[in-house]
C-alpha cells in the first residue's frame, strides 16, 4: 500500500533518503577512500583497460545516464556518453573492445534496453548493469552490474530509482576515477558528499509546501521550459520528462545556452522558464540568461543552490543546499519530483499511472 500517502509516487519521493542510504550502504571504502563495488565482476586491472564508457536505457534511465556520463568524465577523465537503448540497438552500432557499456533501467525489463544488451553480448561488448530489480532479465543478461536498491517502485513516473540510478554512477565513476588519478583527498571529499545525501534530500522534502505553491504558478500554463547547463541539462530534461508524463502539459528541455539560437522567440509572459542554477563555474552565465527571461517577461522558477544571489526579485525560488560540484545533478532534481506532483494533483490527473504509458515496456 502507500503507507498513508496519497499516491505511490508521494511514497517513493519521501522513500529518498532511505533508498540512498541502501544503495551505498557497505560500498563505501573509508581506508583507501574510494567505493567497493563486488557486482562488477571485473578486476581492477579489467577496469583500467576501459577508454570510452558508453551509458544505455530508455526515459528517465537515459537522462540519468546522461548525467553519469558527465559525472564519470569529469571524474575519471574517460570519454563518456549515454544514448538511449532503443537507437542504439538499430543503427548497427560499432562495438569496441576496450569501451565500457552500461545498461542503465528500474524494471530491468525494458525491452529496448533488454536488446540492446543482447546486441552487445553477441558481437562481445563488455556490459554491465545498473538496474534495480534483483534477478531481472537485464541483470541476468550483463558481465556484472551495480543493483540499486530502491525497493519495488511502483508509480510509472521514477523517483526513487533514477535517484539511486544517479547515486550508483557517483559510485562507478568514483570506483574508475580511483583506479586512475584521482587523489586520495578528492576520493574523501566526494564519499563525505556521498554520505551527506540522504539528510540533504530530507531538507528538501521538508520545504514541500514552498513547492506546491510553485507549483500552482505553474500548472495552468500551456507550455514550458526546462532550462539547464552542462550538470544542470539532464536535471531540466528529467524535469521536462517528469512534468509532461504526470501533467500532460508541454514541457521541453534546453541548454540554457541555445536559448538565444532559437527557443527565446517563444518566451514571453505565458510561458514559465523552470532554470536550474546551480552554484558552479557557469554561475554568472546562467544569470545573464536569466535576465534575457525576465526582459521578456517570462514567468521564472529558479532551482539554484542555497546562498546564491540571483539579482531577479520576480522569480520564485527554490534552493537546495550545496553538495559537491560533481554530484549537483542528484540534489537538483529532487525538487523538480514535487513540482510534477503538486502540477498533475491540481489538474485533477491519477498521478500514479498516467495516460498512454506504462512501468514498464517489455514489448517493440
Ligand atoms: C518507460 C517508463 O517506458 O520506461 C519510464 O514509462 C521509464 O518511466 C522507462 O523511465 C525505463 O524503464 P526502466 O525500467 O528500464 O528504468
Amino acid at each position: 500500500g502507500t503507507d498513508g500517502h496519497r499516491h505511490f509516487m508521494h511514497k517513493e519521493i519521501a522513500e529518498q533518503p532511505d533508498a540512498v542510504r541502501r544503495v551505498l550502504k557497505g560500498r563505501l571504502d573509508e581506508r583507501f577512500q574510494t567505493v567497493r563495488l563486488g557486482g562488477l565482476e571485473m578486476d581492477a586491472r579489467e577496469m583500467r583497460e576501459f577508454r570510452r564508457v558508453k551509458i544505455l536505457g530508455c526515459g528517465s534511465a537515459y537522462y540519468a545516464g546522461q548525467a553519469g556520463a558527465q559525472f564519470i568524465e569529469e571524474l575519471a577523465r574517460i570519454p563518456a556518453d549515454a544514448e538511449p537503448a532503443s537507437e542504439f540497438r538499430y543503427r548497427n552500432p560499432v562495438i569496441e573492445k576496450d569501451t565500457l557499456y552500461v545498461a542503465v533501467s528500474q524494471s530491468g525489463e525494458t525491452y529496448d534496453t533488454l536488446v540492446a544488451v543482447q546486441e552487445l553480448k553477441r558481437k562481445g561488448g563488455r556490459v554491465i548493469g545498473l538496474v534495480n530489480a534483483v534477478g531481472s532479465s537485464i541483470a541476468r543478461e550483463c558481465d556484472g552490474g551495480v543493483y540499486l536498491h530502491a525497493g519495488p517502485e511502483v508509480a510509472v513516473a521514477s523517483t526513487k530509482a533514477l535517484t539511486n540510478m544517479m547515486v550508483g554512477f557517483a559510485l562507478l565513476g568514483l570506483h574508475l576515477g580511483r583506479i586512475r588519478d584521482v587523489s586520495p583527498a578528492d576520493g574523501r571529499r566526494l564519499l563525505q558528499a556521498l554520505t551527506a545525501l540522504p539528510e540533504q534530500i530530507e531538507t528538501i522534502l521538508a520545504d514541500e509546501e514552498q513547492l506546491a505553491a510553485v507549483a500552482k504558478t505553474l500548472a495552468q500554463a500551456p507550455s514550458l521550459f526546462f532550462v539547464g547547463r552542462t550538470r544542470g541539462f539532464p536535471v531540466a530534461r528529467e524535469g521536462a520528462q517528469k512534468f509532461k508524463e504526470i501533467s500532460y502539459r508541454h514541457a521541453e528541455a534546453y541548454q540554457t545556452s541555445e536559448l538565444k539560437h532559437g527557443p527565446l522567440a517563444l518566451v514571453g509572459p505565458d510561458l514559465p522558464t523552470v532554470a536550474i542554477v546551480p552554484d558552479d563555474e557557469l554561475l554568472d552565465r546562467n544569470l545573464g540568461a536569466l535576465q534575457e527571461i525576465t526582459a521578456r517577461s517570462g514567468p521564472l522558477v529558479v532551482v539554484t543552490h542555497d546562498g546564491v544571489d540571483l539579482g531577479v526579485t520576480s522569480a520564485h525560488v527554490v534552493a537546495v543546499p550545496k553538495s559537491e560540484p560533481e554530484l549537483d545533478p542528484l540534489l537538483l532534481t529532487i525538487p523538480l519530483q514535487l513540482l510534477a506532483y503538486h502540477a498533475a494533483l491540481l489538474l485533477g490527473h491519477d498521478v500514479d499511472k498516467p495516460r498512454n504509458l506504462a512501468k514498464s515496456v517489455t514489448v517493440e
